[in-house]
């Protein structure tokens, strides 16, 4: 009988995806569901041939300094990948992958959820009948701001982007901007009805609300910045579904606390899972913990794809979403 790899799983994970994970390796599964801490990261470095992660594993340079590393792969499950160092990885030659494209509708919807949230102040809706406070309508009760006919703009236009911008075109009627690292075709700008503005700042100076869909990297780490925030126009709104350090917290504290920003919907955050407090007394920021791809068919489908990884790594074939090469 041959040895079958061992594969430490770092979270709990739906339960047809643990049950096929079984089928294949030799599986360890996370014991409490907890995030692993570096030194138990170092441990499954050492004694796992491959490793099943996720956002709350942090694979820094130092973690991946390990010795002896027995594991050869890291497969996350997840698109974004910015909780592993990819440079350090690749020096110790192990494979990163990831999970793109199964996610791309779920979180999309959630970024149109938390932009309508943030525009119709549901947030303060919820909290005001379950405090007991309403009162009943009102003309003027919570008035929030129609999304139909504002204009969008989507930084970054990979694949969540695209489907956020066709969603808000052809489903809300909005206007869509949107400014990408690499320039969209004529056609595909077409086909979700957004047209590309040359530089972040033209897309700022024109949209009444902002939505981040790029990755955090070194280059956008920070990206929404004063200088940015006090380019939006006044009035405007900010939606985070992409990474929270690509916002720096405490000017976009400054610009909604000045009035400057009308509002603001954030679902994730720089150093998860703590939210900086100064959010929390603020009525016109909906926060969400981190739901992007929380869906069961989406959870499902990105422990799949991970499995799949797995399984085309130890059986030499080619890897279908590898980021690294060992
Ligand atoms: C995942 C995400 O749930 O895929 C991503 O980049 O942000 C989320 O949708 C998370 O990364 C799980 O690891």
């Amino acid at each position: 009988m041959t040895v079958r790899p061992r594969v430490l799983v770092t979270r709990r994970l739906p339960m047809v995806v643990e049950a096929a994970l079984r089928d294949q390796f030799d599986v360890e599964l996370s014991a409490n569901d907890q995030p692993l801490a570096p030194e138990a990261l170092q441990r499954a470095l050492g004694t796992a041939d491959g490793i099943l992660c996720t956002v709350t594993d942090r694979f820094t340079a130092e973690v991946l300094s390990a010795y002896p590393i027995r594991a050869r792969i890291l497969a996350n499950f997840g698109a974004g990948v910015d909780n592993i160092d990819l440079a350090a990885a690749a020096a110790h030659d192990i494979v990163v992958t990831n999970t793109p494209g199964v996610l791309t509708d779920c979180t999309a919807d959630l970024a149109m959820a938390l932009m309508l949230m943030t525009l119709r102040r549901t947030g303060e809706g919820e909290r005001e009948v379950r405090g007991g406070r309403w009162m009943g309508w009102g003309p003027t009760h919570l008035l929030g701001r129609r999304a139909t006919g504002l204009t969008l703009g989507i930084i970054g236009m990979g694949r969540i982007g695209r489907a956020v911008a066709r969603r808000a075109h052809h489903g809300f009627g909005m206007r869509v901007l949107c400014s990408s690292r690499s320039p969209v075709s004529s056609a595909e700008l077409a086909a979700v009805g957004a047209e590309q503005r040359a530089t972040l700042e033209a897309l700022l100076i024109e949209s009444d609300v902002v939505s981040l869909h790029c990755p955090s990297t070194a280059e956008t780490r920070g990206l929404m910045n004063n200088t940015r925030f006090a380019l939006m126009k006044p009035g405007s709104y900010l939606i985070n579904t992409a990474r929270g350090d690509v916002v720096d917290d405490d000017a976009l504290i400054a610009a909604l606390m000045s009035g400057h920003l009308a509002g603001a919907g954030l679902d994730s955050y720089r150093s998860e899972p703590a939210v900086d407090r100064r959010f929390l007394g603020m009525e016109n920021v909906v926060l969400l913990p981190h739901l992007g791809s929380a869906t069961r068919e989406t959870r499902e489908a990105m422990g799949r794809l991970a499995l799949d990884n797995l399984v085309a790594f130890f059986s030499g074939r080619d890897v279908p979403n590898q980021l690294t090469s060992a």
